[in-house]
């Protein structure tokens, strides 16, 4: 399927707003694969793609990844709008006709994070934080920061986003635990070592 094709057949699964979104994680997608020389068509499908299961609800969501085995762990099982990242890898390859593993695995993991991302997984996960579409105090402050330093924008939009979390009293998935942990231990090592 080309990516002309993709695009028509996303338009019509998910709503006018998520496929805005979704057009707009591309672009951006595309503009961050260019500054970290990573492979610009992979971050255009993934950016395109990410939410292609979003408008599918809960019932659904959960028959489907029961249907194509997603083992679902109980965080995502109580917190159904995380299941679109596993659910979405799902429906990229079967439906859209993605085989390239990096691709699924940003549009898996887009929600949540996870530990030692790829950069394309690091793309995708901020390209959805800071779309010209997203309005929050701070949203500034990453999208400034994000073409120094993609892994300073992350640990932002992790620890914003897991503050969030715990203010409305919500269940914390570990995989955003664990991303933030790596890339702060990560960051800690490499001080140490230029220290
Ligand atoms: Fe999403
Ligand atoms: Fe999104």
């Amino acid at each position: 399927m080309t990516r002309y094709e993709m695009t028509n057949k996303l338009r019509s699964a998910i709503s006018k707003k998520r496929f805005i979104h979704s057009i707009n994680v591309m672009n951006c997608a595309v503009e961050l694969a260019k500054r970290y020389e990573v492979d610009t068509e992979k971050a255009a499908i993934a950016g395109l793609l990410h939410d292609c299961a979003k408008n599918i609800e809960g019932d659904e969501a959960l028959r489907l990844c029961e249907k194509f085995n997603i083992e679902l762990d109980n965080v995502t099982r109580y917190q159904p709008s995380l299941l679109h990242g596993p659910l979405g890898s799902k429906i990229a390859e079967i439906e859209y006709g993605i085989s390239d593993r990096e691709i699924l695995s940003a549009i898996y993991y887009h929600t949540t994070g996870c530990e030692n991302m790829s950069l394309l997984e690091k793309i995708i996960y901020i390209a959805d934080y800071i779309e010209p579409g997203r309005r929050f105090p701070g949203v500034e402050e990453v999208r400034k920061t994000v073409f120094e330093n993609i892994d300073a924008a992350i640990i932002m939009s992790l620890d914003r986003t897991i503050k969030h979390v715990l203010l409305r009293g919500g269940l914390l998935h570990p995989n955003t635990v664990n991303a933030r942990n790596y890339m702060i231990i990560e960051k800690l090592a490499q001080n140490q070592e230029s220290g």
